[in-house]
């Protein structure tokens, strides 16, 4: 037997009993005739203690030991005379009398303890040890229970589980596809799921009512910290069902998750049609942690003789409460540059803090006190506030002042820790205009159902009144992180024609990507609808992490590498031919 009990297991009431345990050594102190070891297994840490003098037969074996070798000991459970009180165990140790070398370690190329000396790449490369630390393994364990929580909700909702394949055709989640070359069909693909989108539909016209899958979907699309090229999604689709219904179905997923695992109530959430969440926060994920809502101030600051509040399409400012003394003139001018970064790519910044000792502004030249004082009326600036102010084309001043927005709430701490702000943003536009390819791209994708108030209007050819359809869509967000989205589906065959041509599809095209699914939208589909949760990113929200990597067991890194085991990495010329594929060499 290699263990009675695991290392996070023995407490004093255990005292005078004879146990074996197995683990890893973490650390090893010498004391001359006394040697503490520090024994790991997942369920935590327990002190051995070797001593020459009762056990000189051991002695020899003890000084062999060294870091992350893999050991069983027998011994007796004694009170601890110095006790550590951080450490579930910390009351007890184990007076060894037997001990069992099961297996040798080579130096671990970082320490295996909660701050390690490691680095990223390190790390990445040696995953599996990065997983035996204690921080990294409780993620992965709160991802299964978030997973096992996530079944028994929806099993209990009636929903079922179902596998849908990976070796599919291009699906219209707009990122590029991974493939996979077919050897019994040269020179043909299979493309991996960006998601089971049309399957799920299927499974709907095949009259399964209520699926779910906890599923990888893949996609070839630029990394970052809540982006992996294979991430996992809870997808869920429902047959005879209207949005409000989702909407509650999935709130109610939410909301028992939060429950059960973190003991929080989240409370009913907010909705918001993104209309709103653009003009108050300008993001379709409003973080609602805090407050500093956009106030739009042309109006308030036209006609004054300043050309660039005077030409601009918009002028918008937040007020950042009580802080007009915590930002110097070197600050505004870092927060500036901040701002003018060509990933933000804010012309400049304009600033108006209502000092005890008066208004102080970079456009004091053009505007008085009085005016100053009004403008800050116009957006609830007090004495002791400071307000910031962007200007421009309308969309572009929204996305930018968005960004300073969260970079203000993030080092003014407005951010509590625990806090959790769910909501669900509504009426996504149907459609989204693409300047460079002079084309419409759906928003959500292409199956996703126009408002019934709006298919009248999808005949149109005014842009403007395409750009303006609203469609039943829906994001949950928390925390500003979008952690699903999903919509009630088209199920007639005409309207999926007329969203195709929309979509710039010629019929040829539309039949060839999705006549599967057209086709058997012509034997009796139901009105559907669904949505798909980002496990990952909601295994990180509800961590209060952002980083998803970390809550993957084998992630890859930011070039879609994984490290660890080299892929991607070329195949050997005969698997190419076999595949029927050439490939030329780079001169
Ligand atoms: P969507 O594309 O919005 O919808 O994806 C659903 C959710 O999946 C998560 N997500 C990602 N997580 C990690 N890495 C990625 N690269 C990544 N891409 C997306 C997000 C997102 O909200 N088939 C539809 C759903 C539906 O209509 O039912 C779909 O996939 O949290």
């Amino acid at each position: 037997m290699y263990r009675t009990h695991n290392c996070g297991q023995l407490r004093l009431t255990d005292a005078g009993s004879s146990v074996t345990l197995s683990g890893w050594v973490s650390i090893s102190r010498d004391f001359g005739s006394l040697t503490f070891v520090d024994l790991r297994d997942r369920y935590g840490i327990t002190q051995l203690v070797f001593d020459a003098d009762a056990r000189p037969e051991l002695r020899q074996q003890v000084q062999q030991l060294g870091r992350e070798y893999v050991i069983r000991v027998k011994g007796v459970v004694r009170e601890r005379s110095n006790k550590n009180p951080n450490r579930e165990t910390g009351d007890i140790e184990i007076e060894v009398n037997e001990l069992d070398i099961l297996n040798q370690s080579k130096t671990p190329p970082f320490t295996i303890e909660d701050n390690t000396d490691g680095g990223d790449d390190l790390r990445m490369k040696y995953r599996y040890l990065d997983l035996r630390r204690n921080p990294v393994q409780q993620n992965i364990i709160f991802r299964s229970r978030l997973a096992i929580e996530t079944r028994k909700y929806l099993a209990d909702q009636g929903f079922i589980e179902v596998e849908t394949p990976f070796l599919i055709k291009s699906t219209p989640e707009g990122a590029r596809d991974f493939v996979v070359p077919s050897r019994m069909n040269p020179g043909t693909f299979y493309a991996l799921p960006q998601s089971p989108q049309t399957f799920k539909q299927l499974l709907m016209v095949s009259g399964l009512d209520k699926y779910f899958q906890i599923v990888k979907c893949f996609r070839d699309e630029d990394l970052r910290a809540d982006r992996q090229p294979e991430f996992t999604q809870i997808d869920c689709e429902m047959s005879f069902i209207t949005q409000e219904e989702i909407l509650n179905t999935f709130e109610g997923l939410a909301k028992y998750l939060f429950k059960t695992i973190h003991n929080i109530d989240l409370g009913d959430f907010p909705r918001m049609t993104y209309d709103e969440a653009m003009t108050r926060y300008g993001s379709d994920k409003p973080d609602l942690r805090f407050g500093m809502e956009f106030a739009y101030l042309k109006e308030a600051v036209s006609g004054r003789g300043f050309a660039v509040f005077d030409q601009a399409e918009n002028v918008i400012g937040i007020v950042a409460k009580d802080c007009e003394d915590r930002f110097s003139n070197k600050d505004m001018k870092e927060l500036t540059e901040w701002l003018q970064r060509p990933q933000i790519g804010a012309k400049g910044l304009v600033y108006v803090k209502y000092g005890k000792d008066g208004i102080k502004s970079t456009i004091g030249k053009f505007y008085s006190d009085e005016d100053l004082q009004r403008i800050g009326e116009v957006c609830g600036a007090q004495q002791g506030d400071m307000l910031l102010i962007l200007c421009g084309e309308t969309e572009k001043t929204r996305k930018q002042l968005n960004e300073l927005r969260l970079e203000m709430g993030r080092r003014l701490g407005l951010i509590k820790e625990g806090a959790f702000k769910p909501l669900w943003v509504v009426d996504f536009p149907l459609l989204e205009w693409d300047e460079d390819t002079q084309r419409f791209y759906a928003m959500h994708h292409p199956f996703t159902a126009p408002k019934q108030s709006d298919i009248e209007k999808m005949k149109s050819s005014d842009r403007a009144v395409l750009g303006n359809l609203r469609a039943d869509a829906y994001d949950m967000v928390i925390n500003g992180v979008e952690i699903g989205g999903g919509s009630i589906r088209i199920f007639d065959k005409e309207l999926q024609a007329t969203n195709f041509s929309l979509l710039g599809f010629s019929p040829e095209e539309a039949e060839r990507q999705f006549g599967f699914l057209m086709n058997a939208f012509e034997y009796g589909a139901p009105p559907h609808g669904g949505i798909a949760f980002g496990f990952d990113r909601l295994c990180a929200v509800m961590s209060g992490q952002n980083n998803i990597r970390d809550f993957i067991a084998f992630p890859k890194n930011n070039q879609g590498r994984d490290v660890m085991i080299d892929a991607p990495s070329a195949i050997d010329a005969g698997q190419l031919k076999e595949l029927g594929i050439e490939v030329k060499s780079q001169s």
